[in-house]
């Protein structure tokens, strides 16, 4: 008779082991082995497969799938929808991570507010009048929200069964509680459990949820990874707690892409979409400064000017500081290499900070250009022509490099009333009509000429 057979599986990160052990040897957490059953005694047999056996899902053809009542809720914000792939799927799992005091509340509690159907917010967290006056700030009157503060999942479906929500949101995962596990909450087994009960839940009635998880100090959603895979949609979100922008986007989005991006500008009353984020992105000076650039850049799909700006000054001590806040501090160095190598430019003993404005973070490699424009602007304390951008890559040999979606990030920067934008000589523009002078060129010695004379 066949064994049941049973294997070891770390709860963090599902790596399995042949024994136990304290440490996982994978992701190096303590105490997350535990015995699991990988297949049971019984062995499956043919007879009462045969005889009707138990009732199994029929196979259908693709093609009779009929998906046309499978609408999805228009959550009435942009950002928000746009981010889900337009609008929150019947029966999907969404789970919206980041750091905490970032808006994860807001953001949801405004959602549901604002909601012409019927929703049900539980919160772990706060109480009924903490709820109350956040809501008061974000929207007073709102029908169709109900709230409940609860943190264990038994009665929380109970409530569920007696409100009949068209939507769920669970504010956080990490605070709920099921009978059926001993541990207590957050811990990785509550969590795993939890969430496998709220999926139930969402694939068998149809029922929207959205659950909030609070995010480790690296940066990874507390809990299992293996949260991450049973849910369909993984969203973050970000921003610098002292500027006002957040950014929402997926990590993970089984209805839709994930190159989608929204933002987000915190308010007194709560957070405002920001339908054209270049314009908060790039301050507004009147007379030119010497060491800004404006590059032309992509989040996600949208594009969006942002402003950079280097300082270059004297080295005081004997190794020259390179600092960048927003854009990879090796990438700079290398632009730094490129300059001294192919300009000229003896920057070797120079110190030099970058940052992008507004406390985002860009890995695009389409600024290339910008940062070198504004390290040489500062250089030379002479400031870029107004209304010039940028949108290249450059090259370790000085190279100026085509980026993709180029039409789009000319067109951003001609509405938003640019006037000439460096690109690569290489890059095929398939724009027929434009009001920005485009500026095409091969090296970097081009550019140089161009602004500097
Ligand atoms: P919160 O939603 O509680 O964060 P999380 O749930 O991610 O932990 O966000 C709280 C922060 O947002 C807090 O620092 C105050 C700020 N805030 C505003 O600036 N305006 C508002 O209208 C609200 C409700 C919060
Ligand atoms: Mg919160």
């Amino acid at each position: 008779m066949a064994k049941t057979k049973t294997a070891f599986f770390c709860q963090n990160c599902g790596t399995q082991f042949a024994k136990w052990a304290g440490q996982c040897t994978a992701c190096k957490e303590w105490n997350t082995i535990v015995e699991e059953v990988v297949q049971k005694e019984e062995k499956p047999d043919w007879k009462p497969i045969m005889n009707g056996g138990p009732k199994s899902a029929t196979t259908v053809n693709i093609s009779e799938i009929n998906t046309d009542d499978d609408v999805r809720y228009d959550l009435k914000d942009q950002e928000f929808n746009r981010v889900l792939g337009g609008g929150l799927v019947p029966g999907s799992m969404v789970l919206l991570g980041g750091e905490p005091g970032i808006g994860k509340s807001t953001l949801l509690l405004q959602i549901a507010l604002r909601l012409p159907y019927k929703t049900l917010y539980v919160s772990g967290e706060e109480s009924l009048k903490q709820i109350k006056m956040r809501a008061q700030r974000l929207h007073p009157d709102s029908e169709n929200c109900y709230i409940l503060t609860e943190t264990k999942t038994q009665l929380i479906f109970r409530q569920i069964r007696e409100v009949s929500p068209d939507i769920v949101v669970i504010d956080s995962i990490q605070t709920l509680h099921s009978e059926y596990i001993e541990s207590s909450a957050g811990s990785i087994s509550q969590i795993r459990e939890c969430t496998a009960e709220l999926i139930r839940f969402a694939k068998e009635t149809g029922t929207p949820v959205i659950l909030v998880g609070h995010i480790t100090k690296d940066g990874t959603i507390a809990g299992p990874k293996i949260l991450e895979h049973m849910v369909d949609t993984v969203l973050q979100f970000e921003g610098d707690r002292n500027y006002m922008y957040r950014i929402l986007r997926a990590l993970k989005n089984r209805f839709g892409s994930t190159a989608e991006l929204g933002i987000y500008e915190m308010q007194g009353d709560g957070l405002r979409e920001v339908s054209n984020p270049s314009e908060i992105l790039i301050s507004k000076y009147d007379e030119a400064l010497s060491g800004t650039a404006i590059v032309a850049t992509l989040e996600g799909m949208r594009p969006l000017l942002i402003e950079i700006q280097a300082l270059v000054s004297t080295a005081v001590y004997g190794t020259p500081q390179r600092t960048a806040t927003g854009f990879n501090a090796k990438r700079l160095n290398m632009l730094l290499a490129v300059l001294e190598k192919r300009a000229g430019f003896k920057l070797g003993a120079k110190d030099v900070f970058l940052n992008i404005t507004g406390g985002i973070s860009v890995d695009d490699p389409a600024i290339d250009l910008g940062v070198v424009a504004a390290v040489l602007s500062s250089n030379s304390d002479i400031p870029l022509e107004k209304g010039v951008c940028f949108a290249a890559e450059i090259g370790l040999a000085g190279e100026v490099r085509p980026v993709r979606r180029i039409d789009q990030r000319i067109l951003e920067a001609e509405k938003l009333g640019f006037t000439r934008i460096f690109v690569s000589k290489n890059n095929k523009i398939g724009l027929k009509k434009h009001n920005i002078l485009i500026s095409k060129v091969s090296k970097i010695e081009d550019v140089i000429r161009e602004l500097f004379g």
